[in-house]
């Protein structure tokens, strides 16, 4: 029998996540949450869907033994390669993927053409194509992919000439363009909303979706009747690469200090 106080598990190729264990900690502070960083195996984006698909069954079954009651990927590049693979290991298992902001995007445009930023593993993937099928047949979509973004973001430094260089030379396209909505489409992107209200102008939004995988969580789990009453225990981190790597930045990304494990690798 699965208790209503059994964590949840949270995971992404490195710190990336932690911009959605943000938003879940805020919808849900009664949840406990488990965090896994595989920042030995950084950045998924350009590797196989075979290798994520097997990095993410790693991390699925640690957090199985750990008792978590729930999985959220929180990265787009994982969903496309290994969400189906886990429901199908795990079919009564809570597990909440994550998409590119396609349907809010498509909804929200004025200008009817929309941007994507994303990893190059998330925009070549059939999933993607489908999305983009479903929902964005009236707008003109705009993809560019981000290569080295995320291995920038990884350091904590979020100001560097050189992350906002290559930031810029990824944005200016999709304005050139005529976007008048970009989608965050990789969870490491939402701790670059300060280097871009710089970059675009006012008009254009800037979406991501951290606060519909949170509430995504909330459904699912107030369906099966396991919504954590609390209090909540700190939040638990673990690493794939050096844990003080991820221990010196996560006051920066998460708010708070926290004390980070060694995960095997
Ligand atoms: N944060 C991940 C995403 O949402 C992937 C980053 C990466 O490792 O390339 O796509």
């Amino acid at each position: 029998m699965v208790e209503r106080s059994a964590p949840v598990g949270v995971m992404d190729s490195g710190v990336g996540g932690l911009s959605v264990l943000g938003e879940i900690q805020r919808l849900l502070p009664a949840e406990s949450l488990l965090y896994v960083a595989d920042c030995g195996h950084v950045p998924y984006g350009e590797k196989s869907a075979d290798y994520i698909r097997q990095r993410c069954r790693h991390i699925a079954g640690f957090f199985r033994e750990q008792g978590a009651k729930a999985m959220v990927l929180a990265c787009n590049t994982a969903t496309v390669a290994a969400v189906a693979d886990l429901r199908e290991l795990y079919p009564d298992w809570p597990l909440v993927g994550m998409e590119p902001a396609v349907k809010p995007a498509a909804a929200a445009t004025r200008s009817g053409v929309v941007g994507v930023l994303a990893t190059t593993g998330t925009l070549q993937s059939a999933k993607f194509a489908a999305l983009l099928d479903r929902f964005a047949s009236d707008v003109q979509v705009v993809t560019q992919p981000c290569p080295g973004l995320v291995e920038l973001i990884e350091t904590g430094d979020l100001g560097s000439p050189v992350l906002r260089q290559l930031l810029f030379g990824y944005v200016q396209p999709l304005l050139d363009a005529g976007c008048d909505t970009v989608i965050l489409g990789c969870t490491h992107y939402p701790f670059l909303r300060p280097l871009l209200a710089e970059m675009v102008p006012q008009h254009v939004a800037i979406i991501d979706t951290g606060a519909a995988v949170a509430r995504q969580l909330e459904r699912l789990l107030a369906a099966r009747g396991l919504l954590a009453e609390g209090p909540a225990r700190e939040a638990a981190f673990w690493s794939s690469a050096e844990p003080a790597s991820l221990q010196a930045i996560l006051p920066l990304l998460f708010n708070r200090p926290g004390s980070v494990q060694a995960f095997a690798l």
